[in-house]
């Protein structure tokens, strides 16, 4: 089994800003290579049944093997000022394991609160019929500007509750271009998660294994924002 040398792997997108602007969102080169039957089982072992885990150990592990705090980050937090005007620290970060199992049909698409998403696939079951799905990403590339302020951001993601079904999202997609990403060539896929409207399709029952993909979040422009303190806020004037 090769290995890949993560010292240079992430320079891959020094050239790419500009596509990643465009397009919403990019794609690595393959992880296949790596000993990802091993990585799932550590990762998983340390997580519950909840589809979303907070970072363990092993997973805080493997990051470090992918050397994403050293030589990634670095490069998306000089894009995060120099594009979005990003004054916040590099430390502002959120990682989680998510873990989908058969027969898993929620949708609840979303903007993030990170301007960067980075979904890293480890496991990805096997469609076993046609036309079945399989924990896909659906993903609607640019579809808001970047909010300007906290209470843009909240408008913003107010408007778009209306499309986080199922039929929101088929709706959606007659307005607005879809992707679909299934994760099958493992490629890491990074993505504009503040301004990408996204969600991941139902998991058949009969398949044959869970999904785990890892999610490392990126820089929140407005760390201080809930809520709750924006309409403080809006009362106060
Ligand atoms: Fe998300």
């Amino acid at each position: 089994m090769k290995d890949i040398n993560f010292e240079n792997y992430w320079d891959y997108i020094d050239d790419k800003f500009d596509k990643l602007v465009d397009e919403g969102y990019l794609k690595f080169p393959s992880i296949a290579n790596l000993d990802l039957t091993k990585i799932d089982k550590s990762i998983s072992k340390q997580i519950s049944s909840k589809t979303y885990n907070e970072l363990q150990d092993e997973h805080k592990k493997f990051i470090q093997q992918l050397l994403l705090n050293e030589v990634l980050a670095p490069k998306l937090l000089d894009f995060a000022k120099n594009e979005f005007g990003y004054k916040g620290l590099i430390s502002n970060q959120y990682h989680i394991a998510r873990s989908a199992k058969p027969g898993d049909r929620k949708y609840r698409a979303h903007f993030d609160s990170h301007i960067f998403t980075l979904v890293i696939p480890i496991r990805i079951p096997e469609a076993q019929e046609e036309g079945e799905t399989n924990g896909e990403l659906i993903f609607f590339p640019n579809a808001r500007i970047f909010p300007k302020n906290p209470i843009i951001d909240f408008f913003g993601k107010l408007w778009f509750k209306q499309y986080s079904s199922r039929f929101g999202l088929r709706r959606l997609s007659k307005k607005k271009s879809i992707n679909i990403n299934s994760f099958r060539d493992y490629e890491p896929l990074l993505f504009l998660g503040n301004t990408v409207f996204h969600s991941n399709q139902p998991i058949s029952s009969k398949a044959k294994s869970h999904r785990l993909t890892l999610l490392a979040h990126y820089f929140d422009p407005f760390p201080n924002s809930s809520i709750g303190s924006i309409l403080r806020r809006i009362r106060l004037r």
